[in-house]
């Protein structure tokens, strides 16, 4: 298996139609998204100085999407590091397996959709860094 890095996360633009009544934007699996959507959750009313996230996956990959306000989201493979700024609907960050992951920064109001590849599965879950850091040397 390839080990993933944070390059292998990007901003994915995504359909917006425009009318003078609104946007629309849409996110069909497997077509504007490179996996199947499983289930899709949004995180709202976050206090003001919370993170979230904080946790790594093995197979599941999420697109991310601002659909109201902002938020950081900081990617970490390991080795590097990047902070992903999101504040725009029509966009989303893809996040691939093997990524540790957390949300801050979020902005009063803002809304944080999450389309995801898989059902909930908490074995999935790596939610200890150290065992992050363990779970990539062994993939190398
Ligand atoms: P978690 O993924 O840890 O939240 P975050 O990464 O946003 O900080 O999930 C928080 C709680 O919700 C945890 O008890 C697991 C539960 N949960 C589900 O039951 N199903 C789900 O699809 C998700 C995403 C979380």
């Amino acid at each position: 298996m390839k080990i993933s890095s944070v390059y292998d996360c990007n901003v994915l633009p995504l359909v917006k139609i425009h009318n003078r009544a609104g946007n629309i934007t849409i996110v069909e699996g497997e077509n504007n998204v490179p996996f199947d959507v499983k289930r899709i959750y949004y995180l709202y009313d976050m206090p003001s100085g919370e993170a979230r996230g904080g946790h790594g996956h093995k197979a599941l990959y999420q697109l991310i999407v601002a659909t109201s306000g902002s938020f950081d989201v900081q990617l970490d493979d390991g080795v590097n590091k990047r902070i992903v700024r999101l504040n725009r609907p029509d966009y989303g960050l893809l996040i691939v397996p093997g990524i540790w992951r957390e949300l801050f920064e979020f902005s009063s109001g803002s809304v944080c959709l999450v389309l995801a590849s898989l059902k909930y599965d908490e074995s999935d879950y790596i939610r200890n860094y150290s065992d992050f850091q363990r779970y990539k040397n062994k993939l190398q």
